[in-house]
């Protein structure tokens, strides 16, 4: 049972989660196991490094309905080096039966410091590589909005703009080039003033739903571990913002994860 809403089925797809970091080290397995009769039907798991990106496939095999995604994320690639010499690596976990994305990549302004050549070399590297293996993509965008739309304009990847966090307009433009919001706990903050207005104006065949756990419980659980479960009072806020009933946000933003990240008949017997 879900804990915070009553489902007549299990209808949250947590399309951005890291189950394979240390937080959930205590009761992984219990979690994971129980996720469905929570009232979650699957989820992404989310690399950020080459590292937790193995371990982010080694977990996806062990459940069924937990897929993964396997990429570099901006904060991390000061230390990796230069991409070409991680390419060949990163391919052949992509081609990992259970990878249904690259990810997450992008861009990192947020700490001073940051190498921002070697990010953008990085990202357009793995947009290559995600084009070249037909795999959509889950990109970071944090205090970078310009450069990322730049980037996505550039590339026109398929995927998702994950916790998205620029204006309605940058949310219209990305979802004109036919890509995805994801939003996640931080729709529900107090001090959150344009992702509400993203939710509202986002077209529904474009949202999906996320935690980005263990971070970014949505309220009053701000600055818990999040998990999966939570998607069901995000999905709250945002049918409220939208007038719309929360089952059918659920219901429609499970969908868009299944064309998004090509689930096929397996998944079908998993809700
Ligand atoms: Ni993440």
């Amino acid at each position: 049972m879900n804990p915070y809403i009553h489902l007549t089925q299990p209808l949250i797809f947590d399309s951005h989660a890291h189950y394979q970091f240390d937080a959930f080290d205590r009761d992984r397995d219990e979690l994971l196991s129980n996720l469905k009769k929570d009232g979650v039907c699957g989820a992404v798991i989310c690399g950020s490094t080459l590292e937790n990106s193995r371990a982010a496939v080694a977990l996806a095999e062990k459940y069924p309905n937990l897929y993964a995604a396997a990429g570099v994320h901006p904060g991390d690639v000061n230390e990796a080096g230069h991409f070409a010499e991680f390419r060949n690596e990163l391919e052949s976990l992509l081609k990992s039966p259970k990878v249904v994305a690259l990810g997450e990549i992008g861009l990192d302004y947020h700490y001073d410091g940051t190498n921002r050549e070697l990010q953008a070399e990085w990202l357009g590297g793995q947009l290559e590589l995600a084009a070249a293996l037909k795999l959509p993509v889950l990109i970071h965008d944090r205090d970078a909005h310009a450069d990322t739309l730049a980037v996505l304009k550039e590339f026109k990847p398929r995927g998702v703009v994950h916790c998205f966090s620029g204006s309605p307009e940058m949310a219209e433009e990305v979802t004109r080039l036919g890509m995805y919001i994801g939003l996640g706990g931080s729709v529900t903050f107090k001090n959150a003033k344009t992702q509400p207005e993203v939710a509202k104006r986002v077209p529904i065949e474009r949202l999906l739903l996320e935690t980005d756990a263990p971070y970014l419980a949505p309220a009053p659980f701000r600055g818990k571990r999040c998990d999966s479960r939570h998607i069901a009072i995000t999905a709250a806020k945002i049918a409220e913002v939208r007038g719309e009933d929360v089952e059918y946000i659920l219901r429609v933003t499970r969908e868009n994860a299944r064309g998004l990240f090509n689930l096929t008949s397996d998944f079908k017997f998993l809700i």
